[in-house]
């Protein structure tokens, strides 16, 4: 082989050692190559397991997919490349071979709200938001329109209500349609809504799992009628997580129990002194012993671990009272997203639900007062002070 040659091809293509890495490696190739045409044929033709194309399927994106559906008690996962390309494509999944309507929880986080309205509407999706806490009512609607799916949070998106996962599974079943959870903020430490019943569960692997905010990432873990569908969807239009951040990922799930324990400690201890500070109008914390949806809470989170997020609303205050509290902040980041290591702090009338109109947010009860903390691993005491003396500016 001439120099030119060598350079391009000497080194590659190797056939593996028997040794196995401790760790999954970071798979970059972008296709992969075959002894033979016949073995090829045989992939591209599912008869056989293998890799071919890194849109279809990869080293590191299945090794990841493994942990999550263990984690999350599915038939198999997808990764994506973000929280809302993995709701995207969830819906796009439970819609195929369905009625085109969605009936969502009216409590969600934002870009979901605008990816239904936005998105989905527009190509002849019929959307309807509903109250999923009162169940008589929601079976009623759920048996008359047959929806193709059902849309939640287990624990929503700023204000913590908690979705009677089972009971919504119940209801969707009898009616044809299929359960899609987004499981984001409660996270597998706590809820596994495929032992619940659901058919679909999602995360923006952004937060807890991943918890290091460095990578932008998202999952859905799947049941088995609905695994291939997926696939077949993700190889089509392609919302796959690159191999970077599936090793970021994998990496920060090592310790995301580790991590997440504590953050759900830490979170009782800053809800409950927040409960009785004065400047603080109102708590939102699963916690709570008033929490709206108490008998949920206490079948879904047995452990007496309620998550790491707090909203609380800052008393009197308007968006100059909460920009100055916020700004005054010197441990707690000022940030958008959760589930980090470190503390964060944001204020969703300006970010997550900023695209929502005022009336609509009214609507969901969240008002120009409220914040939304992610309590991190730091000395709970430290995230105390700081929130102490902030309020106190
Ligand atoms: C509950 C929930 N689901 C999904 C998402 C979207 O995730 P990503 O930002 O990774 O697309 C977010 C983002 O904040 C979220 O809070």
């Amino acid at each position: 082989m001439q120099f030119h040659t060598q350079a391009v091809h000497a080194g590659d293509r190797k056939k593996p050692r028997p040794e196995v890495p401790v760790t999954t490696p970071i798979h970059t190739a972008a296709s992969y190559f075959c002894e033979s045409m016949e073995q090829l044929d045989r992939i591209f033709g599912h008869e056989e397991q293998g890799f071919c194309y890194a849109r279809y399927d990869s080293p590191s994106a299945a090794a990841l997919e493994d942990l999550v559906s263990t984690l999350e008690c599915g038939h198999g996962a997808l990764a994506c490349a973000s929280g809302m390309a993995a709701i995207h494509v969830a819906v796009l999944t439970a819609l195929a071979d369905r009625r085109r309507s969605v009936v969502a929880a009216n409590a969600l986080y934002g870009a979901t709200v605008g990816m239904l309205m936005n998105v989905l509407e527009p190509s002849g999706v019929a959307v309807r938001f509903m109250d999923v806490w009162d169940l008589d009512a929601l079976r009623a609607v759920v048996a008359e329109a047959k929806p193709g799916c059902l849309l939640v949070e287990t624990v929503s998106n700023p204000l913590l209500r908690v979705a009677q996962i089972d009971r919504l599974a119940e209801i969707s079943h009898e009616a044809g349609a299929a359960l899609v959870v987004d499981n984001t903020f409660a996270t597998p430490l706590m809820v596994r809504p495929q032992e619940l019943g659901a058919n679909l569960t999602v995360h923006s692997l952004t937060k807890y799992l991943a918890g290091h905010g460095d990578v932008l990432g998202g999952v859905v873990v799947s049941d088995n009628q609905h695994y291939e569908p997926l696939r077949a969807l993700s190889r089509t239009v392609g919302p796959v997580l690159g191999p970077f951040e599936c090793y970021l990922t994998m990496r920060g799930i090592k310790t995301f129990p580790l991590r997440m324990e504590r953050q759900c400690v830490n979170a009782c201890r800053v809800a409950s002194w927040l409960a009785s500070h004065p400047k603080v109008e109102r708590v939102y914390f699963p916690g709570h012993p008033a929490h709206p949806d108490a008998v949920a809470i206490r079948r879904l989170f047995p452990q007496n671990l309620f998550g790491a997020m707090v909203s609380f609303e800052v008393r009197g205050a308007g968006r100059d009272e909460v920009f100055r509290f916020m700004n005054a902040l010197k441990l707690v980041v000022r940030a958008t997203s959760l589930g980090d290591v470190h503390s964060m702090m944001l204020y969703p009338v300006m970010s997550s639900h900023r695209e929502i109109s005022p009336k609509q947010r009214e609507r969901m009860g969240i008002r120009d007062n409220l914040v939304r903390l992610s309590v991190g691993i730091e000395a709970v005491e430290d995230i105390i002070a700081d929130l102490e003396l902030a309020l106190e500016v």
